[in-house]
């Protein structure tokens, strides 16, 4: 039998890993209190010493003796309590665990008592409840986190990156309540204040930041029981890591591939597939339908429906991104800079000289700060002011050129725009390969000779394992010993590529995305792989006829703006921004 002190340092190593898992812990303590306003004191990162003070309904003497001993929750009584949990709380194990590897003091006061009581946990050893002095609610000061326990003192990283974890950490959970409000101290100085939040947006703004949080698109969704309001990045707000992806559940922050990956899949070939969208959503459902005692931590749960929000998540999302304007606008430098330049030219009455132009009042800063000011104002102008090549040129002739084999110049209404020719490209033989997938009518053609390709057994292996879906896009296989597989046929679509050379994307392809991908997700990604490979290359020169299908594709097709791997396929300027870009217009 384990001793008490024992058993719940074992629980402890479950829910307390790092200051700020405690400071998780005690604040959702706070929340479920019902405090306004939540204080967090932090010395040394939050190792030496972590408080956190609320002004909640508080503690009476026997909550307060009760509160430190394990399993005595004051928030679910019986097992059906379990399966509709409303309180970040319902285990009874984070403040015994929390005391059994640091030493604890609590000061609480409920608001009829005139006076406070306070509670000592040294080394599991209890005193009081016993008076004390202290506002109505609740302080939990937490000192010497690990002291005792060297092994998980050694786990613990540098002061800084935890002070760093702890500010994450109380981010999060001050993102669903606007109304909650509250500041945390790192040795005397204020590291993060948040006040009460009118709404929803200003809320995410004092969080993530102003620029960041007034770009995000709001949009709501939801059907039986089940609401989502999601606040989403556009395509051209990305980032290089999923950080900024938060994701609640009913108030509560949680981590899941499931949603993780229907954010990805929503984006699915609006982005590049390295960059990752900025996304924070609410997700609201009936506390039943959800298990969240499926981890210590509570971040993982399990739903009874779970395709129904996933689902829910790609579409409302997927939604409101193509209902969002996608012409992207040539960044030209900044009209005001080319003005000040213009100017100072006529200063020196001359031509001037790079150098003569650095050493000269207008920094070279100060012109870039002017042009990045430009670019946001042109990035706000309504999108019906750019050009609009598909729709414009629909009755018309179409004027265009290619140039440099790569970029094909198009007369539209109002303005010009550019086409990357194998980004346009690689997205029409993109649908034309799904569409016929889909209709299970991809053309293949036989090779006169079968060629055989050799590749590793394993490799061999993965490519049979999902030999019906390449043959659904025209490549068909066989087996021909362990370590060789036998060509018969190649999509005719893409008989521009070689056996080998579709072999090996097939792979690619299969090993990025294979392990548990949906056969939708598979053929996309490879269908994107293959498009891009046959499609006509930066370097090409193309025959007027054949810029002219392109674009009249396009045309009946304008709402693709992007390759299958996400690049734009266009960008264009209007003439009024022409006409401003050359001093024509104020
Ligand atoms: N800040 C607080 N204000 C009022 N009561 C509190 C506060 N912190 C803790 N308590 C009381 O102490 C009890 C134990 O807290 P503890 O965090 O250990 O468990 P819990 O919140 O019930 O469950 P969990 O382990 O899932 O967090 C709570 O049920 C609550 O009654
Ligand atoms: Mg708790």
């Amino acid at each position: 039998m384990l001793s008490a002190e024992v058993a719940n340092r074992i629980a402890a190593g479950e829910v307390v890993e790092r200051p700020a898992s405690v400071l998780k812990e005690l604040v959702e303590n706070a929340l479920d209190a019902g405090a306004r306003h939540i204080e967090v004191e932090l010395e040394g990162g939050g190792i030496k010493l972590l408080r956190v003070t609320d002004d909640g309904c508080g503690m009476n003497a026997e909550d307060l003796a009760l509160c430190v001993l394990p399993h005595a929750t004051s928030k679910i009584c019986d097992v059906d309590d379990l399966f509709r949990v409303a309180s970040f709380g319902f285990r009874g194990e984070a403040l015994p665990s929390i005391a059994a590897v640091s030493e604890v003091d609590i000061v609480s006061r409920v608001r009829e008592s005139p006076v406070a009581l306070g509670l000592r946990v040294r080394s599991g050893r209890i005193e009081g409840p016993m008076p004390a002095s202290g506002a109505p609610g609740t302080s939990v000061c937490v000192r010497g986190l690990f002291a005792e326990v060297p092994a998980r003192l050694r786990f613990l990283k540098q002061e800084r990156s935890e002070l760093a974890q702890c500010v994450d950490t109380l981010v999060r959970l001050m993102l669903p309540d606007n109304s909650v409000s509250a500041r945390m101290v790192h040795e005397g100085r204020t590291v993060l204040e948040i006040p009460a939040a009118l709404d929803r947006r200003q809320r995410i703004a004092a969080l993530l930041g102003d620029e960041l949080a007034q770009g995000l698109l709001e949009v709501h969704g939801g059907e039986s029981g089940l609401a989502l309001e999601a606040w989403i990045g556009p395509c051209s707000l990305v980032r290089r890591t999923s950080q900024e992806q938060h994701v609640f559940l009913n108030g509560r922050c949680i981590r899941d591939k499931n949603i993780a990956f229907a954010i990805k899949d929503a984006y699915r070939e609006l982005i590049m597939p390295k960059e990752h969208p900025v996304a924070v959503l609410f997700i609201s459902m009936d506390p039943a339908q959800v298990d969240v005692n499926v981890h210590p931590q509570k971040s993982e749960v399990r739903f009874r429906n779970r395709d129904a929000v996933v689902g829910l998540v790609r579409s409302v999302l997927r939604r409101r991104l193509l209902a969002e304007p996608g012409e992207r606008r040539l960044q030209m430098p900044a009209a005001e800079a080319v003005r000040e330049i213009a100017a100072l030219q006529s200063d020196w009455g001359g031509v001037l000289s790079a150098p003569a132009l650095a050493a000269s009042a207008a920094s070279p800063a100060q012109i870039h700060a002017k042009a990045g000011h430009r670019c946001n104002t042109l990035a706000r102008l309504p999108a019906h002011s750019g050009p609009d090549l598909p729709s414009i040129v629909r009755d018309g002739p179409l004027h265009f050129m290619q140039v440099h084999r790569a970029w094909i110049v198009v007369e539209s209404s109002n303005g010009l725009t550019i086409v990357d020719q194998h980004a346009l490209h690689e997205r029409w033989l993109y649908e034309e390969l799904l569409q016929r997938f889909e209709a299970a009518d991809v053309e293949s053609q036989a090779l006169l000779v079968p060629e055989q390709v050799q590749r590793t057994s394993q490799e061999v292996a993965l490519l049979l394992e999902h030999q019906p879906l390449l043959a659904r896009l025209g490549l068909h296989i066989e087996p021909f010993g362990t370590s060789t597989i036998l060509v018969r046929a190649l999509p005719l679509a893409l008989r521009r590529v070689g056996a080998a050379e579709l072999i090996d994307e097939a792979l690619r392809v299969l090993a990025d995305e294979g392990g548990g991908s949906s056969a939708s997700v598979l053929v996309s990604a490879l269908a994107a792989d293959l498009a891009c490979r046959a499609a006509v290359r930066f370097g090409d020169r193309l025959p007027d006829e054949e810029v002219a299908a392109l674009l009249q594709w396009w045309q009946r097709n304008p709402l693709l703006r992007n390759c299958p791997h996400g690049r734009p396929v266009a960008a264009g300027i209007s003439l009024q921004e022409l006409e401003y870009q050359f001093l024509r217009k104020k």
